[in-house]
C-alpha cells in the first residue's frame, strides 16, 4: 500500500464501528479520498446515504450502490472524510487543488466530525507553498484578482476550469499566513469571492498522516 492508501485504511479502521443504518457519510474529493472510497467499495459498511463534494466522488459511490443525498435533504453528515493539499499542527488545512473547495467547506462545516487523510508530504510548518484556490463568480474574476494583489498576493487564473458550481478559480501564492484565520476571512470579504481554500474557521478534528512506513494521527 502507498501512503495515501495507508492513511485511508487507518481512517476507515478508526470509524469502522460508527457505521449503521442511519449513518450519513460526507465524502470529499481527490486521490486520497478515492483510496478511502475504494475501501468502502470493498468493505461495504452500512449507511443511510452519503453527501459528496463533487460529481466525481458521487459517481464512484453510486457505482458501489450507495445513495447520493443532497445536503439540503439530510440533517448533516456524521463524519466527513477528505484529503488536503497542506496541513499544519493546529489542524488547519489548505484545500482546493481539485477545485471542489466550496462544497468541501460547506460539507465539512455541516458535519459533526471531519477526518482529514494525507500523506506525509502534505505536512508543513507554515502554509504557502501550495497556492490557495479562490472560487470566484466569473464576472468578478479580474476585480477579485486586483484586490488580492493589493493584499500582497499573486493570483493566477486557472484557465479552462469551471467548478461544479459554474464558477472560476484563481490560485493565489504569496499570501500572509501569520494568522491563517484572518487571511481566510479577509479574502472572503472581497465581493465576488464565493469561498477560499483556507480551512481555519472549520479545521479538521483529526488528521491521519502516513509516510508509507508509519501511519499516525494528530
Ligand atoms: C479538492 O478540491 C482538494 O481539496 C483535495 O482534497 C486535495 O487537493 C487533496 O487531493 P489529493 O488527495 O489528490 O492530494
Amino acid at each position: 500500500m502507498n501512503p495515501k492508501e495507508k492513511a485511508a485504511q487507518y481512517a476507515f479502521e478508526k470509524i469502522e464501528n460508527k457505521f449503521h443504518k442511519d449513518f450519513i457519510l460526507g465524502i470529499g474529493t481527490g486521490s486520497t479520498t478515492n483510496c478511502f472510497i475504494e475501501i468502502l467499495k470493498e468493505k461495504k459498511p452500512e449507511m443511510k446515504c452519503f453527501v459528496s463534494s463533487s460529481s466525481a466522488s458521487s459517481d464512484l459511490l453510486k457505482d458501489a450502490g450507495y445513495i447520493d443525498a443532497e445536503l439540503n435533504d439530510v440533517g448533516g453528515p456524521d463524519i466527513y472524510v477528505d484529503g488536503a493539499d497542506e496541513v499544519n499542527s493546529k489542524f488547519e488545512l489548505i484545500k482546493g487543488g481539485g477545485g471542489a473547495l466550496t462544497r468541501e467547506k460547506i460539507i465539512a462545516s455541516a458535519s459533526q466530525k471531519f477526518i482529514c487523510i494525507v500523506d506525509q508530504t502534505k505536512v508543513v510548518d507554515r502554509f504557502g507553498k501550495f497556492p490557495v484556490a479562490v472560487e470566484v463568480i466569473p464576472m468578478a474574476r479580474r476585480y477579485v484578482s486586483r484586490q488580492i494583489v493589493a493584499m500582497g498576493g499573486r493570483p493566477n487564473y486557472r484557465i479552462g476550469f469551471l467548478t461544479d458550481n459554474g464558477n472560476q478559480i484563481i490560485d493565489v501564492l504569496n499570501l500572509n499566513f501569520d494568522v491563517p484565520f484572518e487571511t481566510e476571512g479577509r479574502i472572503n470579504k472581497i465581493p465576488g469571492v464565493v469561498e477560499n481554500g483556507i480551512f481555519s474557521a472549520r479545521k479538521a478534528d483529526y488528521i491521519v498522516i502516513s509516510d508509507g512506513a508509519k501511519t499516525y494521527e494528530l
